[in-house]
């Protein structure tokens, strides 16, 4: 063993002392100095939260979706951020494409019976859609269309985030532009800042997250801000008030545009 190994083995303090100097000089303080710092804004955002329940789910049937890893790294972020999360699957909301005369002889479907159950014990959703040909899959639109049935509707007034996932390389963003559509028309509050992962099936980490650190940064500041949103107007009227106003809508409870136009 060599003779200064043997000195600091004697004498713990000075053990002590030489690690503390060599960390220094190798940058780690500061590197764990920054990361209590960052911890210690993570437990501040978490802990300043009042509780608000999030439906997270993937639009994806398939075993290995990259929509359902997003979705998952959603359901963690949100978690550590201090949200409660319900997490579902797509094959729960599956149902027989929607025929009106179903709707009206037999009972609605069970997996429109379940998304309805789930979005309506949640304040918000969030949703990690595939684009199949620049657009919404049919097996979520379907399931939409069923919903939309139930009175009241479920969609009305809840706040929604749309992420999606795809090896291309705008991550299917156009697919959401078209999910907004039928969202929006049913009152559904949807974020404004929506999350689309390109070339997905490289860029998520086997550690479940966003290789990219600058992409993670930007992922998890999506969700903090839409959360910082859903708290204010489940918990503060107010900021739900301004925000109906912002999308141009009078609060006028006797106006109800989602039940006199879903026709
Ligand atoms: C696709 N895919 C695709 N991707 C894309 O970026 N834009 C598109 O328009 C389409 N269109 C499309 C249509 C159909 C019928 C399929 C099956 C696929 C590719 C798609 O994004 C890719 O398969 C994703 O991996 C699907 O998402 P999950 O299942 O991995 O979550």
């Amino acid at each position: 063993m060599p003779s200064d190994v043997r000195r600091r083995r004697a004498r713990p303090e000075a053990a002590a002392a030489w690690l503390i100097r060599h960390a220094a000089r190798k940058g780690i303080l500061d590197r764990l100095a920054q990361e209590m710092q960052d911890e210690h804004a993570l437990d501040e955002r978490r802990s300043s939260r009042e509780p608000v329940r999030y439906l997270v789910f993937s639009a994806s049937l398939r075993a290995d979706s990259l929509n359902s890893r997003l979705a998952a790294l959603a359901a963690d972020t949100i978690s550590a951020l201090g949200g409660q999360v319900e997490v579902a699957s797509m094959r729960e909301f599956d149902s027989p494409s929607y025929d009106a005369d179903d709707q009206r002889d037999a009972a609605f479907p069970p997996g429109a019976e379940s998304l309805r159950l789930r979005l309506e014990s949640c304040d918000a959703f969030v949703v990690s859609s595939p684009e199949y040909n620049a657009s919404i899959p049919g097996v979520l639109k379907n399931a939409i269309d069923w919903v939309s049935r139930y009175r009241p509707q479920p969609f009305n007034e809840l706040h929604g985030l749309l992420l999606s996932a795809s090896p291309s390389m705008v991550g299917g963003n156009r697919g959401l532009w078209a999910l907004r559509v039928p969202l929006e028309h049913l009152g559904a509050r949807v974020y404004p800042d929506m999350f689309s992962l390109a070339q997905a099936h490289n860029a998520l980490a086997d550690d479940g997250r966003i290789a990219n650190e600058q992409l993670q940064e930007r992922f998890e500041n999506n969700i903090a801000n839409f959360m910082d949103l859903v708290e204010a107007a489940t918990h503060y009227p107010c900021v739900k008030r301004a925000w109906v106003e912002y999308l141009g809508e009078q609060p006028d409870p006797l106006i109800d545009r989602v039940e006199s136009t879903a026709v």
